[in-house]
């Protein structure tokens, strides 16, 4: 998937990440884009026309009223012209002015005169975010169908630390090519479960295992790229959130049963948590003191429930259930027995002789289904993910 042919109007608004916009230009013409950058007066004093004019190897519109402007392009081709109007930075008052149809520059009335897609990537100081004027403005442009790309969550170049952050322009590309990607899924429901559950021994300490949920997440990543409407029930993981799609954080099995049934109907279900098989039988109220001369804890362990058998056994059954099983020994056979025992089509199994895929960024996988075993090279979880989505595609009617 690239970008060639698409044409993006980056209008760059005031705020210290429009430098940021300088990278984002160069981004998005290396996926294939053309650029056509616009400059606020308030983006200018953080960045050149100069800098943009020759990252995008396109001129520079600033003015509204330049003759020499208005010649050459007006500001109703400037907006028709356009796949995509990109809005980043979007200070908090350009998104304002678009919220009430303000037209006092260049970009606004661009944007007034804008009939096709537009997406905002907002920046700004934490409170400025949070304030309900700004997020009710946020919300009206959402529900005239503007994209929202952002903000993400982090410290801010006037020290503080919160939401408001601009997007990173490798991420924002990201959203460009899945803006333009074809949405095989639209109209579709994806529940993805990932990552560890944490079992509570005591108020401080859990039982958990070393999934890291980058190949759920990356699931839940292609899903929504594909246009499907994406519920991602997670464990604790150290991972940015996922944009695009419902993240419903869980702790225990229990707890992403619990979610998992919650975000039923689905059309799809991925169950590439790493589940605890057992949970404490009981759960101390208070922390577990060493006792003196004690050398030896045993615990007793009660079964959890099987989330993905409990779905794939439903009512509501998800057309298509996709498990996960790691293996060492007979994979193909042990892969199609977890597939019966647990009323999955497929069985994505992961070959785990070789050492550990925890935390690792490659996978190598055989995809089971009761017919047939399709072994696939070692590809990287991001690969593994776009793969499965694309057979998703192709097995759906
Ligand atoms: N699974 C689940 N709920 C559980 C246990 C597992 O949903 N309580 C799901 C996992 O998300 C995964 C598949 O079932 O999709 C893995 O099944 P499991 O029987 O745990 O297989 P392995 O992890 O391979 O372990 P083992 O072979 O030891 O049973």
């Amino acid at each position: 998937m690239t970008l060639n042919g698409k044409q993006i109007l980056l209008i760059v608004s005031g705020g210290i990440a429009a430098y940021k916009a300088a990278v984002l230009v160069r981004r998005l013409k290396d996926a294939g884009a053309s650029v056509v950058p616009v400059l606020t007066r308030g983006g200018a004093q953080f960045i050149t026309p100069l800098t943009l004019s020759a990252l995008a190897e396109n001129p520079v519109y600033e003015d509204l009223f330049s003759l020499k402007d208005e010649a050459e392009m007006g500001h109703i081709r400037l907006a028709r012209e356009a796949d995509l109007i990109l809005v980043a930075p979007a200070s908090a008052d350009l998104i304002a002015k678009m919220a009430h149809g303000l037209t006092d520059d260049l970009a606004s009335t661009t944007l007034l005169a804008a009939n096709g897609p537009v997406a905002i990537a907002p920046s700004m100081n934490p409170v400025m975010w949070a304030n309900p004027a700004t997020q009710a403005n946020v919300a009206t442009l959402m529900q005239r169908g503007i994209q929202v790309w952002g903000p993400a969550d982090g410290d801010m170049a006037c020290g503080e630390i919160g939401t408001g952050r601009f997007e990173e322009p490798e991420d924002l590309v990201a959203r460009t090519l899945a803006f333009f990607a074809p949405k095989p899924l639209a109209g579709k429901r994806a529940l993805v479960t990932s990552g560890p559950t944490h079992e509570p021994i005591d108020p401080v300490r859990v039982m958990a295992n070393r999934s890291s949920g980058q190949q759920g997440q990356a699931i839940a990543s292609a899903l929504a790229a594909a246009g499907a409407e994406v519920t991602l029930v997670t464990g604790p993981v150290n991972l940015p959130q996922p944009p695009g799609m419902t993240v419903v954080p869980v702790q225990t099995a229990d707890q992403m049963l619990a979610a998992a049934q919650a975000a039923l109907p689905a059309d799809i279900a991925v169950f590439a948590a790493a589940v605890a098989d057992w949970k404490p039988k009981t759960t101390a109220t208070e922390k577990l003191k060493k006792v003196g001369g004690q050398d030896e804890l045993s615990m007793s362990f009660v079964k959890n429930p099987d989330i993905l058998a409990t779905i794939a056994q439903a009512d509501h059954r998800p057309a298509l259930v996709v498990g996960f099983a790691a293996e060492t020994e007979n994979v193909v056979a042990n892969a199609q027995g977890k597939l019966a025992r647990k009323n999955a089509d497929w069985i994505v199994a992961n070959d785990v002789s070789g050492g550990a895929v925890f935390g690792e960024q490659t996978n190598t996988v055989t995809l089971v289904s009761a017919q047939e075993a399709e072994a696939w090279p070692t590809l990287t979880k991001d690969q593994v993910a776009e793969r499965l989505v694309q057979k998703i595609v192709e097995s759906l009617p």
